[in-house]
């Protein structure tokens, strides 16, 4: 049988997608939830993350755990893994494939996910690889909209941040543009705006989306869904000004009094300067409620990667 990874959105179809979202659903579901406490009862997952993560990596554990197994983990791979002894990757990932039933990897290069997929005997969880893509991320982002809304079509989303270097942006609006009817606004400065192969594939696949630089009061109303990031410093490089800039799109008391009463604020967090703290208490503000989703759809993704 073919090894399940999950390494980009693009690959995943909307059948999956939902089938993920029904699964979830029912790991919520309190009667439900005793059903799987069993099910990974003689299965170790591994946890290898060469970049920090609060809620990635104990998100995707506290998942494990609910599902009855075990962890094992390389919290920080690239100071404590063999790496540091000049260990290449897929060495590390082969290795690592005969402890456990599943590899979970966060890794700064863009294809670190595509190059343990391709050597690994077990299934590799891609939890964050560089620039380009956290498809759990957009997958748990994807279920709290379809959860709020019952719906994750026709909707307009409005994206602010570093749209440059932010891999959850990507990673959601692969998912987004896959179902009917969603349209984008994308705010930035311009030294953050979107990258190119973005914007070509929204051009290619037919779906709307404008560039601002700045959240008007029109776009505040017609947005569904209005998701913020920060700025990405880890990734900056030697790029003086993405390493000198704060946010400057911040999501405020006035842009509460501007936004449609019926949208919803998210963030993948952690927060930096891009939501001040008062906007916790609106109602709108669902960024603690993907935290929550975040285990019940990784158990998702668990049981059908190792079933
Ligand atoms: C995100 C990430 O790691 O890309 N965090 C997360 O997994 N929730 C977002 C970020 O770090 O800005």
């Amino acid at each position: 049988m073919k090894t399940k990874h999950i390494i980009d959105v693009q690959s995943l179809t909307t059948e999956y997608i939902y089938s993920i979202f029904k699964l979830a659903q029912d790991m919520q579901n309190k009667e439900k939830t005793p059903l799987y406490k069993e099910f990974f009862s003689d299965k170790i997952i591994a946890t290898v993350f060469y970049e920090p993560s609060t809620r990635t990596r104990l998100s995707f554990e506290s998942a494990v755990y609910r599902l009855g197994g075990n962890v094992i983990t390389v919290e920080n791979a690239s100071e404590s893994s063999s790496t540091t002894k000049g260990e290449t990757l897929s060495d590390t990932i082969k290795t690592i494939a005969s402890y456990a039933d599943a590899i979970i990897l966060r890794h700064p290069e863009d294809d670190a996910s595509i190059i343990a997929s391709s050597v690994s005997s077990v299934p590799v969880i891609n939890a964050g690889a560089g620039k380009a893509e956290h498809p759990t991320q957009a997958l748990l982002d994807g279920f709290t909209i379809y959860e709020h809304f019952g719906r994750i079509q026709n909707m307009h989303i409005t994206m602010v941040g570093d749209l440059l270097r932010g891999r959850t942006i990507y990673s959601l609006v692969y998912l987004l543009a896959k179902f009917p009817g969603n349209t984008f606004t994308f705010v930035s400065s311009a030294h953050f705006s979107m990258r190119k192969e973005l914007r070509e594939f929204l051009t290619n696949h037919h779906v709307s989306f404008e560039e601002k630089e700045t959240l008007d009061d029109d776009i505040l109303q017609k947005t569904d869904v209005l998701y913020a990031t920060r700025i990405q410093k880890e990734r900056c490089g030697d790029d003086k000004i993405c390493l000198a800039s704060v946010s400057t799109c911040v999501i405020d008391e006035h842009v509460l009094a501007k936004l449609n009463p019926h949208a919803v604020i998210m963030h993948p967090l952690p927060r930096v300067d891009e939501i001040s703290l008062i906007v916790d208490a609106d109602p709108r503000a669902i960024y603690f409620t993907q935290v929550k989703n975040g285990v019940y759809v990784r158990m998702a993704i668990l049981m059908k990667i190792i079933h």
